[in-house]
């Protein structure tokens, strides 16, 4: 697994905003997601182009689009929900595939209990979308679901990483890309990312 932290002044300035102590749900929210649109931006980079030929104003013009099939977001139920505005910002005709992934709070290990894939995984890119890269259980589940439908080409956009997640995945995944916009100390005794977010999912959608 390759980890690529995106480095921005917005990205470290929207960044900042989100760790605040007294954040608001509409605050928290925004943030998330205008900064998902941004590592979004930067993990579309490497997208193949194909040209093509169309009618201008001027006349006849060749152009460029991404070729092959349109490529699908995956937001890890819950927490991922909260990126998911801010990766169609970019790309509107994206498909979305749901996995369903929550931690048992006691043995940390994910469970899996909603998974609804787009057909044709083998021949489209993945964007998997969850805000806390943690001890990577959710993560891992997620990417062995897609690569069990034939996905070939994944990547993981994340708000921050912990270092003891980053390792999980390299060594398991050498073909997946993580995109963070953080990558943070340490995991605390109960999992938590330190400094983090705290509950992420708990802030995006105002339960607590
Ligand atoms: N999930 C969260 O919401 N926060 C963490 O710090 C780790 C996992």
């Amino acid at each position: 697994m390759t980890v690529q932290l995106v480095e921005h002044p917005l990205i470290a300035h929207k960044m900042s905003l989100l760790r605040h102590s007294d954040i608001s749900t509409r605050e928290f929210r925004q943030l998330s997601n205008e900064i998902s649109s941004l590592l979004t931006y930067q993990a579309c980079q490497d997208l193949p182009l194909e040209t093509f030929e169309y009618q201008g104003w001027n006349g006849p013009m060749t152009g460029q689009r991404i070729s092959g099939k349109k490529l699908t977001v995956v937001p890890i139920l819950r927490a991922g929900i909260g990126m998911l505005d801010g990766v169609l910002e970019l790309i509107p005709s994206a498909k979305i595939s749901v996995v369903g992934i929550y931690r048992n709070e006691e043995t940390l290990e994910p469970v899996s209990y909603f998974e609804k894939l787009v057909p044709d995984l083998a021949m489209r890119t993945a964007f998997i979308i969850d805000p806390m890269l943690a001890t990577a259980g959710s993560l891992i589940a997620t990417i062995d679901l897609l690569k069990q439908a034939g996905c070939t080409s994944i990547k993981a956009l994340v708000l921050v990483a912990a270092p003891e997640g980053i390792k999980k995945v390299s060594q398991a995944y050498p073909d997946v890309t993580v995109l963070t916009a953080a990558i943070d100390s340490h995991l605390n005794e109960q999992g938590y990312i330190i400094p983090g977010l705290g509950d992420a999912g708990d802030k995006i959608f105002g339960t607590k």
